[in-house]
């Protein structure tokens, strides 16, 4: 049996500085004055939820997801970012870290998912504008790119709010 190029496994804390430079080198050193980085600030990502591709010790794919919320107390998991290494996009691993990402997600028993991206390449998963729920996240330059995907059916039915950051008093997110 063909050996898979590009095994996912779940990132350690040694890979940060591969997964920053990646995703440095995806999105721009800027990256972190987006909106979604607001919901990230001083929050951890859920750790189980971090995937890499991975060949002979150089990192070329990863995601990440964290917990947010939608309005007052909707729970919701933030997939992103996810990134390719340029040098070997177009094979495959952006679709295998996605659906790992998802599978995990869905066995950590969260059911809704909210995403900042290209609505051609997400969509490819389920995910629709998140506006047709009534889910906004201010200050997007294309508000057409905020996401969403009930992993339950239902799951985001009158869910509409706007995505906020975690707060400490907020009830813990699973895993
Ligand atoms: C978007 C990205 C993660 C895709 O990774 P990848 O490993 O090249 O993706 P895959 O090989 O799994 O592509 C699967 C399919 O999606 C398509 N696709 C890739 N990027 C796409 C895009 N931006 N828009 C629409 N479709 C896209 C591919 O053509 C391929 O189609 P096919 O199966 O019919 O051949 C990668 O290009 C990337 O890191 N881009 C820069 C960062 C970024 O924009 N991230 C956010 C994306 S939501």
């Amino acid at each position: 049996m063909t050996p898979i190029r590009f095994p996912i496994r779940s990132e350690r804390p040694q890979d940060g500085p591969q997964i920053e430079d990646l995703l440095d080198r995806a999105f721009g050193a800027d990256r972190h004055a987006r909106p979604s980085y607001r919901l990230r600030e001083g929050i951890p990502p859920l750790r189980p939820l971090c995937f890499v591709a991975e060949t002979e010790g150089r990192i070329v794919g990863a995601i990440r997801h964290w917990p947010v919320r939608i309005g007052d107390a909707r729970p919701a998991v933030l997939l992103g970012p996810i990134a390719v290494d340029p040098a070997f996009e177009r094979q495959g691993i952006g679709t295998r870290l996605v659906q790992t990402g998802l599978a995990a997600v869905r066995e950590a028993g969260q059911e809704a998912v909210v995403a900042v991206g290209t609505p051609a390449y997400l969509g490819r998963f389920g995910f629709t504008a998140a506006g047709g729920y009534g889910i906004a996240l201010p200050g997007l330059d294309e508000p057409r790119r905020l996401l969403a995907l009930a992993l339950v059916p239902g799951a985001l039915d009158g869910a509409g709010g706007v995505v906020a950051r975690v707060s400490p008093t907020d009830p813990p997110v699973r895993p």
